[in-house]
C-alpha cells in the first residue's frame, strides 16, 4: 500500500469520532428509545450502530475514495473483490457492552490491500482461538482444549493452571467452559465484545492468555488484521448455526472443516489498524467528555513494522470549532 494513500491520522480520528459518538448517543437517555433489532437468529443491531456505521461510510471514503468497503452493518458491496484496498469496519463491538455500561466495547477501523481479508459469507459464526506471540503456533482446533491449554502452557512457560482463559458466555460453550475448569485453568467469562478479547490475549498488560470459543465472524477477521501487527495468532473454523446456513455456505464454495489461519483471515502485509475506546475497559478508557471536550484513548498498530501505540487525546471542542467544523484530527 503506497503510505502517501493513507492519511493514518484520519483514520484515527475516526474511530475517535466513532466512538464518542456511539458513546454520547447511548449515554444522552437514548437507551429507552433507541431502535434495536434483529438481523437475524439473535443478532442485535441498533440505529446507533448504523448511525455510526454511516458516519463511517462518509468519512473513510473521503480519506481513501478508491478503497472498497466491508462492514459488519452494511450490505456486501460485491466490487470489493476487484478493490485494492479495503475498509473492514465494525463501528461498535459490543452495542450490548455500550447501552449497558459496561466495559471494552470498541470501534474498530482495518484498511488493508485487496483481496486481503476473508470474506465472511454467510455463516455469522467462527470457532476461534487466539492467542499472544508467545503462543503462536501452539494452538490448533483440531485439539481438545485441554490439548491447547497443554501446549500453550508449555509456550509460555507457565503451568496450566497459571492460565487465564476468556470465552464468551454463552449456553453454546457450556462444554467448553466445563473442560476448560476441569484442567484447573482460570477462566474469564464475557458478556460480549471479543474483539477485545483477541487483542487482551496478545497483550501482557490484560492478563489474558486465550481466547476460546464460537463468536462472530468479521469480529474474526478484524481481530485478525490486529494480531497479526501484535505477532499473535488467531485461528478459525465457520461454524454453520442450521442446515440452512451450512448449504449457504456450501454452495458459496466455503469449506466448513477448514482451518483458517491468521494468514487466511488477512493475508496482506501491510495492514493498519485503529481501535478506540468507546466505553471503560482493560486495553483502552471509554470515552469522556469534560468542560472543554472529550477525551479518547485509541490503540493503533501496523503490521509491516509492527509497531504498536497507545494515543490519550484530548479533543477541544471550543478550538476545532474555531478553525474548523469537521476536521477534528
Ligand atoms: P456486536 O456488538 O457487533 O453486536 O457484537 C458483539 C459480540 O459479542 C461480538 O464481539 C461477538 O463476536 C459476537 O457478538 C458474538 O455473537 P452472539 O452475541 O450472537 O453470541
Amino acid at each position: 500500500m503506497p503510505e502517501r494513500q493513507l492519511d493514518r491520522a484520519a483514520v484515527v480520528a475516526a474511530t475517535q469520532e466513532a466512538a464518542a459518538l456511539a458513546f454520547a448517543s447511548w449515554r444522552e437517555g437514548a437507551a429507552a428509545d433507541t431502535h434495536v433489532w434483529d438481523k437475524g437468529k439473535n443478532n442485535p443491531v441498533s440505529d446507533i450502530d448504523m448511525a455510526v456505521d454511516a458516519f463511517l461510510t462518509t468519512k473513510l471514503r473521503a480519506i481513501l475514495p478508491e478503497a472498497a468497503w466491508l462492514s459488519e452493518e452494511s450490505a456486501d458491496d460485491p466490487s470489493r473483490l476487484n478493490a485494492r484496498l479495503l475498509w473492514l469496519v465494525d463501528p461498535i463491538d459490543g452495542t450490548t457492552l455500550t447501552s449497558l455500561g459496561r466495559g471494552n466495547a470498541l470501534s474498530v477501523i482495518a484498511v488493508s490491500e485487496r483481496g486481503s481479508m476473508f470474506n465472511p459469507g454467510p455463516c455469522v459464526y467462527m470457532d476461534k482461538i487466539a492467542v499472544g506471540p508467545e503462543a503462536a503456533h501452539a494452538v490448533d482446533l483440531d485439539w481438545t482444549p485441554t490439548k491447547n491449554l497443554q501446549e500453550v502452557a508449555r509456550a509460555t512457560k507457565k503451568l496450566v493452571s497459571e492460565l487465564t482463559v476468556m470465552i464468551l458466555e454463552r449456553d453454546r460453550h457450556n462444554d467448553l467452559i466445563a473442560e476448560v475448569r476441569s484442567t484447573g485453568a482460570r477462566i474469564r467469562l464475557i458478556s460480549d465484545g471479543d474483539i477485545f478479547a483477541a487483542i487482551a490475549a496478545a497483550s501482557p498488560e490484560v492478563g489474558v492468555d486465550i481466547l476460546f470459543g464460537i463468536g462472530g465472524t468479521p469480529e474474526g477477521v478484524v481481530a485478525a488484521a490486529a494480531l497479526k501487527a501484535m505477532g499473535g495468532e488467531i485461528i478459525g473454523r465457520l461454524h454453520a448455526r442450521d442446515d440452512a446456513e451450512r448449504k449457504a455456505a456450501e454452495d458459496a464454495g466455503y469449506d466448513l472443516n477448514k482451518v483458517l489461519t491468521t494468514d487466511d483471515l488477512i493475508s496482506g502485509e501491510d495492514i493498519f489498524f485503529a481501535a478506540t475506546g468507546v466505553t471503560d475497559g482493560e486495553l483502552l478508557r471509554g470515552v469522556r467528555y469534560d468542560a472543554y471536550g472529550a477525551r479518547s484513548h485509541s490503540l493503533v498498530m501496523r503490521s509491516r513494522s509492527g509497531t504498536i501505540r497507545y494515543i490519550d487525546t484530548h479533543h477541544r471542542h471550543d478550538r476545532l470549532a474555531a478553525y474548523s467544523s469537521t476536521d477534528s484530527k
